[in-house]
């Protein structure tokens, strides 16, 4: 009996053994999947570590390079220091790959300073996948032994491998050099290329010259030899450096995306987005506008020049830089990465380990206005919802404030919709000249009472809301118009005072005949990423709360307008940790 005992008991192991073993091959690559961030005690000295938004496993992280989808693997590489939090001299191309963009898998580094071409760092750049999607290459700035900017190509050693884990540097590099008018270390960040009706490839570089920022068009045969177009592609007075040009296609009508290199020469089908991240204002700007091919003459022409005022157009009105979007021919869309920055101190950042965080990749289209894009958080988002709960109907009277329970507060997804009646009795104000961050910000915490609006929500607030970042409209009759006012209002984020807690806004036109106002908030530990106006506005902000943490977080609807509000519905959940597995070297926080 006994030996019998041992018997069975030798088997079982051996099965548990061959099922664990059955396991790791179908999950294969020696990934170890575990949970990143839980709300446990290890999270009390990481209150602000995310659950669901990208982020290293630990160390400094910038701008998103080369996001693409490669034999049914997304990628996304990033500027990363991995030496400390902070930036530093020797940036690399880091990677993680994924296969719905939310739960990620961290590689090791795909690109490191090694060659005289970029010793001195690896910076930004994008991919473009040559020949029917089986060749991609990188193209990306290096710092080079005199700290001048050149540009770079790398490929990968095996094209067969979908995670694309190692990549070679061509032995052509650099494969271009600043030209004439072009400062030596203001040359950078390839945009991903696009093939001509020639038959040439073409690229777009951000540059600078004294004061004018400068995009910088060369071509290509066969995507090594590359010539530059001594006349600008696009160029701007008084901004300084051109950062991370992205340039691309946005069909006219409809959500879906098209590839960058859609046949671009006609105008009925498409429309051309510039954006340009200016170093001078670290904010994203994005141009609407025509892509002219004259001969050998060519440009981007935007249909509003840039006028350095609160009315050119950004992807978002908060906290959000160095974005880089890439098309996505498995779902046919356009997907927009964008770098969180930090609000809290370098010091802070040292003493967390860790800087940087990604946006949740949108998905981008022009809006049917045909004056602005419209982001909206990728389907995939939802595969983390969690416990639900809704509200619908419900009236929310002048300076009233109404809590949504039953949901971790402090990771959710919350999308709300108000009710506009009698917009024509809204408060009149002329927005011409009138700074919409300084207005935000007068509102404080959006107490000041006027007639439609503030409403909207507190995000990350403490029970007694001595904590809380406010998202809200408020709308007004202009002339001529109607327009809403969008804010983020962090004054009172945290009761530390050590933070940066700008507040930020914006002006938006409303359709009176528009019945409603939608807003949807990601919210995520330290990040607050807000769709309003169903994703035409957005506003993303970094918030520190020391009370409003984990389970001490609350979510509330407020509405501080004299004018009843109705919330015609309320969804929200709680979000689930994105799954993070590691392969290679890599240690965390
Ligand atoms: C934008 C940027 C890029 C540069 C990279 C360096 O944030 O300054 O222009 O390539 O970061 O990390």
């Amino acid at each position: 009996m006994f030996s019998f005992t041992i018997f069975m008991m030798k088997n079982f192991a051996t099965l548990i053994l061959l099922a664990l073993f059955l396991f790791i091959l179908q999950n294969g690559n020696r990934i170890e999947a575990f949970p990143d961030r839980i709300i446990s005690s290890s999270s009390i000295n990481q209150p602000y570590r995310t659950s669901y938004h990208f982020q290293p496993p630990k160390n400094w992280m910038n701008d998103p390079n080369a996001p693409m989808y490669y034999k049914g693997v997304y990628h996304l590489f990033y500027q990363h220091n991995p030496y400390a939090a902070t930036f530093g001299d020797r940036i690399v191309w880091a990677h993680s790959v994924s296969y719905d963009l939310i739960n990620w898998i961290h590689l090791n580094n795909a690109i490191e300073p090694s060659e005289p071409f970029d010793i001195n760092s690896c910076w930004s750049g994008s991919a473009t996948i040559l020949e029917g999607g089986e060749k991609p290459f990188i193209l990306y700035t290096g710092i080079d032994e005199n700290k001048h900017q050149v540009q770079n190509l790398a490929i990968p050693k095996n094209a067969s491998d979908p995670f694309l884990r190692e990549w070679i540097k061509l032995p052509q590099n650099p494969v271009m050099k600043p030209p004439i008018g072009v400062e030596l270390n203001n040359f950078r960040d390839p945009s991903t290329a696009w093939l001509g009706n020639d038959g040439k490839w073409r690229v777009v570089v951000g540059a600078q010259n004294g004061d004018q920022g400068k995009v910088i068009l060369y071509h290509s045969k066969d995507f090594v030899d590359w010539k530059v177009d001594s006349r600008p592609f696009f160029a701007t007075d008084n901004t300084g450096v051109c950062e991370c040009p992205d340039f691309f296609p946005v069909l006219i009508k409809g959500e879906n995306g098209v590839d960058t290199s859609f046949d671009h020469q006609d105008p009925n089908f498409v429309r051309h987005v510039m954006k340009i991240s200016y170093l001078s204002r670290l904010h994203d700007y994005y141009f609407l506008g025509n892509y002219n091919v004259f001969g050998d003459n060519e440009n981007f022409v935007p249909d509003i020049k840039f006028t350095g005022t609160s009315s050119d157009l950004r992807y978002d009105y908060g906290k959000f830089y160095a974005s880089k979007s890439f098309f996505d021919y498995a779902k046919n869309r356009r997907i927009l990465w964008g770098w969180v920055n930090e609000s809290d101190s370098t010091q802070d950042d040292i003493q967390k380990g860790w800087a940087g965080i990604q946006s949740i990749p949108r998905q981008i289209w022009l809006d049917k206005s045909g004056k602005r894009l419209v982001q909206w958080p990728i389907e995939e988002i939802e595969k983390l919802h969690d416990k639900q709960v809704s509200i619908s109907k419900e009236n929310l009277l002048s300076g009233s404030t109404l809590q949504v329970s039953g949901i971790i507060a402090s990771q959710v997804d919350v999308e709300v919709v108000f009710e506009i009646s009698e917009v024509e009795s809204a408060e009149w104000l002329d927005p011409k000249g009138v700074d919409p961050q300084i207005l935000c910000s007068k509102k404080e915490d959006g107490s000041r009472s006027g007639k439609i609006g503030p409403f909207g929500l507190l995000a990350l607030a403490s029970e007694d809301l001595r904590e809380q970042t406010s998202v809200f409209f408020q709308i007004y009759k202009a002339p001529n118009r109607y327009v809403g006012l969008m804010c983020s209002d962090q004054s009172r984020s945290s009761l530390r005072d050590d933070l940066d807690k700008t507040t930020y806004g914006t002006f938006f036109d409303i359709d009176p005949t528009q019945k409603t106002i939608s807003l949807r908030t990601l919210i995520d530990h330290s990040i607050v990423e807000s769709f309003g106006d169903e994703g035409r506005i957005c506003i993303t902000s970094r918030v520190y709360p020391s009370l409003a943490i984990d389970k001490n977080a609350h979510l509330f609807v407020f509405n501080n307008g004299i004018q009843t509000m109705q919330i015609s519905k309320l969804n929200a959940w709680s979000m689930k940790q994105a799954q993070i597995g590691y392969e290679g070297n890599i240690s965390c926080v």
